[in-house]
């Protein structure tokens, strides 16, 4: 591996929840609350829609597969007694119509969850089609910023909105064999470096946080997740299996119940714009609140002498 994940850190690690997130004490804390949360259907995006229902939520819940979402819509129904839309759709295509249909079901935004994302294993020049490697920047950027453009205008006229987008510690560190998605996580946590800037006093939040690593994004999924040819490499199965063992370790729940605290919790709105570890304790992060922002932590920087 040619970076150290994850990065040593003075902060607790966690791979589970843990108490000062749990989820018992946000149960109906977001009810009346609009959330929109984007691929649903499965891993960290189901166990945060699970958790946000708990906590009472409005949710407009969306992924391409519907066998999928189907399940999702019944558990939800079985435990809680919350309003819901289950949106069958490809996060690219009209994300201003998904707004527009979320505002119309159960009216306006005020939480949106960039979830859905994909990535591309393998190196650029076994990649035949540049578009497979470009789609990534289209469903992991395009997307959510244009989602984030279509629910600015509500969440202007209301002075108030969260935008919680799943980055990565991708972004952060060098790996071989995903240089679209690295650079796609990279390119949102600059994007909304840029955003709070712009944005500040206007009473929205912006956060882009690493989810910590679960399994999901190491598996193979239709279309998008590896190229075959690229899998045949023996260096790369040895990357990859060396990978999960070290970084795909944490648990859904981790990052479903840090989402929900990220939503609830008023007092992590001074990190607008910065990039957050689900990993590292909330707790500590807050008492750490003044170190963090005076020496510009938590950016997407290039450091140099
Ligand atoms: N898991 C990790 O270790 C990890 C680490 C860092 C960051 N992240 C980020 O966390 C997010 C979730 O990761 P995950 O591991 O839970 O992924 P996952 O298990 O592969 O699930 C991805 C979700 O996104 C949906 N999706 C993908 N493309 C879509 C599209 N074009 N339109 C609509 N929905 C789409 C999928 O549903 P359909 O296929 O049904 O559409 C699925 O519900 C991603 O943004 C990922 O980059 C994950």
């Amino acid at each position: 591996m040619a970076d150290i994940y994850p990065r040593p850190s003075t902060l607790t690690r966690h791979k589970d929840t843990y108490p000062f997130i749990s989820p018992s004490k946000f149960t109906g804390k977001l009810k009346g609350k609009v959330v929109l949360i984007t691929g649903a259907s499965r891993g960290i995006g189901r166990a945060t829609a699970l958790a946000l229902a708990a906590a009472g939520a409005s949710i407009a819940c969306l992924a391409r597969t519907a066998s999928v979402l189907d399940t999702l819509e019944a558990e939800i129904k079985q435990h809680f007694e919350v309003p819901t839309l289950f949106m069958i759709r490809d996060v690219v295509s009209d994300p201003a119509k998904i707004v527009s249909d979320v505002e119309a079901a159960l009216g306006p935004i005020d939480i949106l969850i960039n979830n859905a994302g994909i990535g591309r294993l393998g190196p650029l020049y076994l990649e035949e089609d540049i578009n497979i490697w470009w789609h990534v920047f289209e469903v992991n950027v395009k997307a959510p910023i244009a989602l984030i453009h279509a629910c600015l205008p509500s969440m202007l006229a209301r002075r108030k909105g969260k935008i919680i987008t799943l980055g990565s510690a991708a972004a952060d560190n060098s790996f071989p064999y995903q240089s679209s998605y690295a650079s796609s996580k990279a390119a949102l946590q600059k994007a909304h470096q840029g955003l709070d800037m712009e944005m500040r006093g206007k009473g929205i939040v912006f956060y882009c946080i690493h989810p910590g690593g679960t399994m999901g994004m190491g598996k193979k999924r239709e279309g998008d997740a590896m190229n075959p040819e690229a899998m045949k490499l023996e260096e790369l199965q040895s990357w990859i299996m060396n990978f999960a063992k070290t970084a795909l370790t944490d648990t859904l729940s981790l990052a479903a119940d840090s989402i929900v605290f990220l939503a609830v919790d008023e007092r992590m709105e001074v990190f607008s714009g910065r990039y957050l570890d689900c990993c590292q304790d909330m707790e500590e992060v807050l008492q750490n609140k003044d170190k963090i922002l005076s020496e510009e932590l938590n950016m997407l920087n290039i450091k140099r002498l």
